[in-house]
């Protein structure tokens, strides 16, 4: 199937045209591993025929079956736009992907890795995989360099190497770490205090200085907190352990012995808990596909923050919680963790101005109530089936 994909491909990079080859359609569609209903094969032809009769574009996204890669991949599918996946499927679910390919494999793999970025004609790359939990980065801090920055370096120069020009890195708002504005721009100070924020500083470092030597352009996007499922609730955040908040609280609604543990309330915040912007998680994917198309316009390496603007305490998400579902959360105090700022608010108006970004869910409530959505159906139709 590569032999013929490679017959197909034209050395241009940007709107790559393929011949239709039936052949090669029904091979790709034999192979992909997501293909368990009638509808499902449908929909991938579907896909497939627009793609071939028109201009075909190929985009890659690493750990696209996690959280926020997932809802990415959902994202490009919907603009019937082709998606292969990269994922080790560590933290990430087989569930979360249909009608794409799947390449299970470890970004650390670089044989691996090299086979699949020489043989296929990617138009951009959206790097989310990584590992992500800054209580685990202070035990595991070495594991932390390894996944987040050896794996994403074998990455960046497995691009290069094949001249796949335009790359979407998931950065984080823990680059900052001890914060000293109300809202923090891209200028704020990067001065991480946790391993995990170092290894993302590291990697944004890395991909600047590579931008400069290599014919690359690259978008670093920094979230803030990613909450919220896509409003069909076929996709959304689920990871084991829950270390994120809003999760967690619908976790210990669902089963009482799942108690909810707040880390401390003597922070220097309105009610004592810490403060954190929640944006949506398809304003957030709308962004990497904006992003995208600044590249395609746009040479060089650009960073943007990418947060909601307003900052809700611990104790205020338990109590929108508690409203939505109209359940009453249990959960008990506990001491404050290392290596986590009390107030983490983004000023989002570069991203804004400059990508012409818009939020669309503005309101905290609505977050939650399509993260309950999906929470309940993930209970009552794949966790306990
Ligand atoms: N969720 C948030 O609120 C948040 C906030 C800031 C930044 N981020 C960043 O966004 C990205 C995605 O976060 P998420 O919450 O979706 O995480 P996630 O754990 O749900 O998804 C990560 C995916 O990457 C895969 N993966 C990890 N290491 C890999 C490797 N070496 N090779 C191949 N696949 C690998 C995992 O299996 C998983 O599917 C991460 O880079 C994270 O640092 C997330």
């Amino acid at each position: 199937m590569v032999i013929a994909e490679r017959l197909h491909t034209t050395p241009f990079r940007t709107r790559t045209l393929r011949a239709p080859a039936p052949m090669v359609l029904c091979l790709k569609a034999w192979e992909s591993r997501t293909l368990p209903g009638l509808l499902n094969v449908k929909s991938y032809f579907t896909i497939k025929l627009i793609n071939v009769l028109f201009y075909f574009m190929k985009f890659l996204v690493t750990g696209g079956a996690g959280y926020i890669g997932s809802h990415m991949v959902k994202y490009l599918q919907d603009k019937n736009l082709e998606v292969d996946v990269i994922d080790n499927f560590s933290t990430g679910n087989r569930w979360a992907l249909r009608n794409c390919k799947i390449y299970e494999i470890d970004l650390l793999n670089n044989q691996a890795l090299c086979d699949i970025l020489s043989s296929n004609d990617y138009e951009a790359v959206f790097h989310f995989a990584a590992s992500s939990i800054v209580n685990d980065s202070l035990i595991n801090a070495q594991e932390y360099m390894q996944n987040n920055v050896t794996a994403s370096k074998n990455l960046l120069n497995g691009l290069i190497k094949n001249n796949i020009q335009k790359i979407i890195f998931s950065s984080t708002a823990a680059v900052f770490g001890s914060i000293k504005s109300i809202k923090v721009n891209e200028k704020h100070p990067k001065n991480p205090i946790n391993p995990y924020g170092k290894t993302k500083l590291i990697f944004e470092e890395i991909l600047s200085e590579k931008v400069n030597e290599f014919n690359l352009s690259a978008v670093i996007l920094r979230y803030f907190n990613a909450a919220g499922a896509d409003h069909s609730a076929i996709i959304g955040e689920y990871h084991d352990p829950e270390t994120h908040l809003i999760p967690s609280i619908f976790n210990s609604l669902i089963d009482s012995k799942d108690i909810l543990k707040i880390y401390g309330n003597n922070h220097n915040t309105r009610d004592g808990t810490c403060i954190r912007d929640y944006i949506h998680v398809n304003d957030l994917v709308n962004a990497h596909y904006l992003a995208y198309i600044k590249l395609k316009n746009n040479k060089g390496c650009f960073d943007y923050n990418l947060g909601n603007g307003n900052g809700f305490s611990v104790l205020e998400i338990i109590r929108a919680c508690e409203l939505i579902t109209k359940k009453k959360v249990n959960y008990k105090l506990v001491g404050k963790r290392a290596g986590e700022p009390e107030h983490l608010v983004a000023d989002s108006s570069k991203a804004i101005s400059d990508l012409n970004w818009k939020i669309v869910h503005t309101e905290i409530n609505e977050i939650i109530k399509s993260a309950w959505k999906w929470h309940t159906r993930l209970y009552n139709e794949i966790i306990n089936t």
